[in-house]
């Protein structure tokens, strides 16, 4: 709690906007380009044959293993494989994030690919320049319920977990929130909300202890639970003395 408070203060003190290096590679210019090229689409579709056939089906039309890629568009085929969540290795198998199995080029490929199979997301482009203020209004609002208020991340029951947010980029940032992966909805935010949400996130990264206040490093779940161990006997001691207290009045009124 100490941890979000010099938080709120840093953010007050400051009212940084975060800003992102200018020599970023444009990935939705990238993706664009690709889409376009015919000779990358085959590509992306050998890989695909080899890859992604047996459960999502030879046409990506959805098979035992695996949903339709028809219409999942650029932005959810950019996720799943960025973060090494797809390709799974067997079907029925937990997805998970992991270092991506392909290279950036291939992904490129697989992206231009399943976009060509029907119109969907395209990748957004995410600006770099978020407010700080209002994103973390907006975090608090939409994200900090399953991530967690510092994005350390949590276990949001039934065996999902919203995972923690200190690798993601503003790209995947973007595409999560248009695509809702999982357990997680998806969201309709305009450029300059996905921005100040971006720049928010990017600014918990950086904090000096990305878990927040992370109460001697045991974790979200472990904190939720001091608050509380710590919490509920304040409560009762609170209303016991408050009760305490209407009680003359009550009898001399
Ligand atoms: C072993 C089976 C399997 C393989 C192989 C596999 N997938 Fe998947 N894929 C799944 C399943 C199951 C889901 C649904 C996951 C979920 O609901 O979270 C999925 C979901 C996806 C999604 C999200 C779909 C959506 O509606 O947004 C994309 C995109 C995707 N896979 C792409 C790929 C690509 C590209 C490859 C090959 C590189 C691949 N997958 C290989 C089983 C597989
Ligand atoms: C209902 C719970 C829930 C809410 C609300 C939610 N998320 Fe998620 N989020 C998840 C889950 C669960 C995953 C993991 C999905 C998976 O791996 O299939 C996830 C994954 C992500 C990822 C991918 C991270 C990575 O590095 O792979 C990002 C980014 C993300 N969420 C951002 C957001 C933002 C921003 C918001 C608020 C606008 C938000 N989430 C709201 C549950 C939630």
């Amino acid at each position: 709690m100490a941890g979000l408070a010099a938080l709120g203060a840093a953010l007050l003190a400051t009212g940084v906007a975060w800003a992102v290096s200018p020599a970023a590679p444009d990935p939705q210019a990238a993706t664009n380009a690709a889409a376009a090229d015919q000779t990358v689409v085959d590509a992306g579709r050998g890989l695909f044959t080899a890859n992604c056939a047996a459960c999502h089906g030879p046409a990506g039309q959805g098979g035992s293993g695996g949903p339709s890629l028809v219409g999942a568009g650029a932005a959810s085929a950019d996720f799943y494989l960025r973060t090494g969540r797809m390709p799974l290795s067997a079907p029925g198998q937990r997805v998970v994030r992991q270092p991506a199995h392909f290279d950036d080029a291939e992904i490129q490929a697989l992206v231009a690919y399943v976009a060509s199979l029907g119109s969907g997301p395209a990748i957004p482009q995410v600006s770099s320049g978020g407010e700080l203020h209002q994103g973390w209004q907006l975090f608090q609002a939409n994200c900090a319920a399953c991530h967690n208020a510092t994005g350390a991340g949590n276990a949001i029951g039934g065996g999902y977990v919203a995972v923690g947010l200190g690798n993601a980029d503003p790209t995947t940032i973007g595409e999560a929130t248009i695509i809702g992966p999982g357990a997680m909805p998806a969201f309709a935010f305009d450029d300059q909300s996905l921005a100040d949400i971006a720049a928010y996130i990017r600014f918990l990264q950086d904090a000096p202890t990305p878990g927040g206040a992370p109460i001697g490093q045991v974790g979200p779940v472990a904190e939720g639970f001091i608050g509380v161990a710590i919490g509920l006997p304040l409560l009762i001691l609170v209303s016991l003395l408050a009760a305490r207290r209407g009680k003359p009045e009550e009898q001399n009124p």
